[in-house]
């Protein structure tokens, strides 16, 4: 292609067409709501997949940012840092008890490919349990550990490990497939992409004695319910489980690409100089951002308002063509009666942005911890418009 034509080509024409996109195209946010060129403002429900923690523009995040860019936009974990130690400190005493050491990543993804990866090492063994309908990201370990990928996207040849799925709340299945060859159970508290299915708190312990009884780790995938989406700082603190590996993303950040695998100490002083790795990892930039986020969700209360806004979803939402509501804190699947993405373009066309999920009769909520009841009465009020619309 000449350069002539390489500068006329249409503008996006270069962009790989893998994502399905909705008609809406975001310049800016404030606050829990997007904005287009031609200032049409979005109730952003979606949180772009549970990342915008503390929503848009949000001034603590943004200050942080901009003073860590100018400080010192990066450095590798070759240097020590203050600002990484501080992000660590503050996630340890964030996340679960006993979880105190912490190894940064840049996605969740990666953080499920290390946490299976120290499963493995430090068990000695070569199977991992995982959940029907689950989903741990798009990397060889944690695609194989994902439900159906292996069938529709996973791509390479065969997995790195034996996989065996296990139906969500059977005790008894879970029983049967956790044994001494197994190295890990990963679990998602609330399964996101599947539609926030919610486990039965029985299930989750069952899970734990499982792992105590044969010696297997218990890996909890926090990626999008961790950093307070579920009302607590994470799931495990909400069910009271202590989970051996923890693995962090999305809201980590706020919106700064950033991944943790929170681990105890009896694992992490096991691990050589060179056992894990990465280079963006625990960058200066990111570290400020996760310091940020804790410190905001601390001081300005999120973890009640995101238990007092979910309550107030499922009190007024059940609604038009919603018939139940299911998940945790700010982590929704409203089931529909008709076509779930038929109920996200009729709210997106009243300037209300939700999400879709696997189950094509399942909407998902993941909006900033931020949101407030007013905008709770405005998706109740858009959902009655709905109760004859032709969908
Ligand atoms: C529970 C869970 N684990 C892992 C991932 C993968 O995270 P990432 O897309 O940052 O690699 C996701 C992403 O949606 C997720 O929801």
């Amino acid at each position: 292609m000449s350069l002539a034509t390489h500068e006329m080509a249409a503008v996006g024409a270069h962009l790989d067409e893998v994502y399905s996109m909705l008609p809406f195209t975001p310049v800016r946010g404030v606050g829990v709501y997007l904005e287009n060129a031609a200032g049409r403002r979005v109730l952003d429900l979606y949180g772009g997949h549970a990342v915008a923690a503390l929503g848009y523009g949000h001034r603590d995040l943004s200050d942080a940012l901009a003073r860590a860019s100018r400080d010192l936009v990066f450095q590798t974990n070759a240097l020590p840092l203050e600002v990484r130690d501080e992000a660590a400190d503050k996630l340890a005493a964030f996340g679960p008890p006993g979880l105190t050491r912490v190894f940064f990543v840049n996605s969740g993804a990666e953080a499920n490919e290390n946490a299976l990866r120290l499963a493995l090492k430090v068990t000695g063994r070569s199977k991992v349990v995982a959940m029907e309908h689950s989903f741990h990201g798009r990397t060889a370990a944690a695609g194989a550990v994902t439900y159906g990928a292996l069938k529709s996207w996973y791509g390479f040849p065969r997995t790195p490990f034996d996989v065996e799925f296990v139906a969500r709340n059977d005790a008894a299945a879970l029983a049967a497939a956790v044994d001494s060859s197994t190295a890990a159970v990963i679990v998602e508290p609330v399964q996101g992409l599947a539609g926030a299915f919610d486990f039965s708190p029985a299930f989750l312990r069952a899970i734990r004695a499982a792992c105590d009884r044969s010696g297997a780790l218990l890996i909890m995938d926090e990626v999008q319910t961790g950093m307070g989406r579920l009302g607590a700082p994470f799931g495990a603190q909400l069910h009271d489980i202590r989970p051996d590996l923890l693995t962090v993303a999305k809201g980590l950040g706020g919106g700064f690409p950033c991944g943790a695998v929170l681990m105890p100490h009896e694992i992490a002083s096991g691990l050589k100089p060179g056992a894990l790795g990465t280079t963006f990892g625990g960058g200066p930039v990111a570290c400020a951002a996760i310091k940020t986020v804790i410190d905001v969700i601390n001081r300005d209360g999120l973890l009640a308002n995101v238990r007092s806004v979910s309550a107030a979803i499922r009190a007024q939402c059940c609604v038009g063509p919603v018939e139940s509501i299911q998940g945790l804190g700010l982590l929704l699947g409203l089931k529909t009666r008709v076509k779930a993405a038929a109920v996200r373009d009729a709210l997106l066309a009243r300037d209300i942005l939700v999400g879709t999920s696997a189950d094509p009769h399942m909407l998902r909520l993941l909006p900033p911890l931020i949101l407030s009841t007013d905008h709770v009465q405005r998706l109740s009020s858009a959902l009655e418009e709905l109760t004859d619309a032709p969908l």
